[in-house]
């Protein structure tokens, strides 16, 4: 059906995929492990985790998002065991005919991390990589042959993995200078390929994960307070920094989006979504955007015990580097009740069940109205800044027929209820200046670790345990998205 939309002529659309999930090659070229190489498989009731082991040959488990290991352990792979993201989906041998699917697709934009242990395997004291530094030229040099605007994510789960162990992961201040270089080096490298930067995926998920996630081993809130404030630096550095490479760069950073509703219209429970809001989302939006603490934030740390040293560096830091733009994902919302029990799934936070939203397989609650309402909500707290949906799709299991198609109609309707939620915030006049889906290609899902989960346009033929063509196949959306984004979203 025709509408009347007003989807701008230079709107960044197309998906994402992200270097640790797809690449595979995980020792290949020079690349050092990432914390995730080290993490099994797992499904909606099996977390996944990973063994560490000390020098006097104690071994221990450790589950996935705990982002530290006890002092003295190193995490240790087994043999004969999975791990899926050694393999991904191949994009690492596979890229120039991914990108030419894209390309046919009609894409304008691909999200895609560059991974800091290809570039910078073992950090400032072990040099650049130059195969790292080549590959992702390639890349970004295929994306311009086919006039797809590269959106380059910085991090996003996959941090060279002897950072955990060495360093003590983002609680040592030095991690900053380390993210840093790895970031002056991009940046310069690809000065001419790429324009639109993100410093960090999900820049919540620390205190998240401590806080609704009952999978994670090490719940140290101090920690995880100091470790969130050296990333919103290190954020902010890196927005300066592309400013001065590069004054026509855009340099955002991406926050998970966790829209929240009160349950009920009983005043206490509007107060607690309110403070959810705060709490999970807000705390991180309103530094990167403001470029300082909200006024509120001295209440979360009292509430929680923590003392948290922002130096007058920090706080110098924080104003100079205000974002371009807000970028989030969105694959669903929840509710929040005074009294809660947290009886719903999510990728990052469990909330109460939404009575009037269905739910995936994984049980994440399906709300294309939310998209807009979030949109409009963001729009007005910080003046209509430029917002970036750097992330929406479903997750579902799907089937590839003995001729080689995928009918995932379910994936359709998911897609187009959320583009027409976009083209009417559009309407509404919120300045939207891109929407990427998750993840455009099949790859491992972070959260369970599953190959069968798959979220793409583009159907990969591999098996949870790496068996498998690798060969692609275009799904019925596929054919649904190109004519989308060749009508520039006029034919959903
Ligand atoms: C987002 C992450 O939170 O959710 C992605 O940025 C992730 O890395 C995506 O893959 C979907 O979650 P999952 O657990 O289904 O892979």
């Amino acid at each position: 059906t025709k509408k009347n939309t007003t989807i701008p002529d230079n709107f960044l659309w197309g998906g994402d995929i992200s270097a640790a999930q797809i690449e595979g090659a995980w020792d290949e070229d020079g690349k050092s492990p990432v914390e995730v190489d080290y993490y099994l498989g797992g499904d909606v009731n099996t977390p996944r985790y990973a063994y560490i082991v000390n020098d006097e040959g104690d071994e221990k488990k450790v589950l996935q998002w705990s982002g530290q290991i006890p002092k003295g352990y190193k995490y240790t792979l087994k043999v004969g065991k999975i791990y899926p993201n050694h393999f991904g989906t191949d994009f690492y041998h596979h890229y120039k005919e991914d990108i030419k699917l894209l390309y046919e697709m009609g894409f304008k934009a691909l999200n895609l991390t560059l991974s800091w242990a290809r570039i910078l395997p073992q950090g400032i004291a072990g040099g650049v990589n130059k195969k790292g530094v080549e590959f992702y030229r390639n890349v970004l040099l295929e994306l311009k042959k086919y006039n797809i605007e590269p959106i380059c994510i910085l991090y996003k789960y996959d941090m060279p993995a002897f950072y955990v162990t060495d360093f003590g992961g983002w609680s040592n201040k030095k991690l900053i200078d380390e993210y840093y270089e790895f970031c002056r080096i991009c940046m310069t490298e690809y000065k001419d390929l790429a324009k639109h930067w993100v410093t960090f995926n999900e820049i919540n998920i620390l205190t998240l994960v401590n806080d609704g996630n009952a999978n994670t081993t090490i719940k140290d809130t101090q920690r995880v307070y100091e470790e969130t404030h050296n990333q919103l630096v290190a954020s902010a550095r890196v927005v300066s920094l592309g400013h001065k490479v590069n004054p026509e760069f855009k340099v955002g950073c991406m926050v998970a989006g966790t829209a929240a509703y009160p349950l009920t219209p009983k005043p206490e429970d509007v107060l607690a979504t309110q403070k959810f809001m705060e709490k999970n989302f807000y705390y991180f939006s309103d530094v990167i955007v403001r470029g300082e603490y909200p006024y509120y934030s001295k209440n979360i740390w009292n509430s929680l015990g923590i003392d948290l040293k922002v130096s007058d560096e920090d706080i110098k830091y924080l104003k100079d580097g205000k974002a371009d733009f807000l970028g989030f994902s969105y694959y669903m919302s929840s509710c929040v009740s005074n009294d809660q029990s947290g009886n719903s799934n999510g990728n990052l936070v469990s909330g109460e069940k939404n009575p009037y939203l269905k739910e995936s397989e994984w049980g994440w609650q399906i709300d294309p109205m939310g998209l807009r309402w979030f949109l409009n909500e963001l729009a007005q707290r910080y003046d209509n800044l430029p917002l970036m949906i750097l992330e929406n799709g479903l997750g579902a299991r799907d089937t590839l027929t003995e001729d080689k198609h995928v009918h995932d109609q379910y994936r359709i309707d998911y897609m187009r209820e959320h583009i027409k939620a976009v083209e009417a915030s559009l309407n509404d006049g919120v300045n939207i200046m891109g929407y990427t889906m998750w993840s455009c290609i099949d790859l491992v899902s972070m959260g369970t670790g599953q190959l069968s989960k798959r979220y793409g346009f583009i159907y990969i033929e591999v098996n949870e345990d790496g068996s498998g063509s690798f060969n692609r196949y275009k799904k019925d959306s596929f054919y649904w998205f190109r004519n989308v984004l060749k009508s520039n979203g006029q034919n959903l």
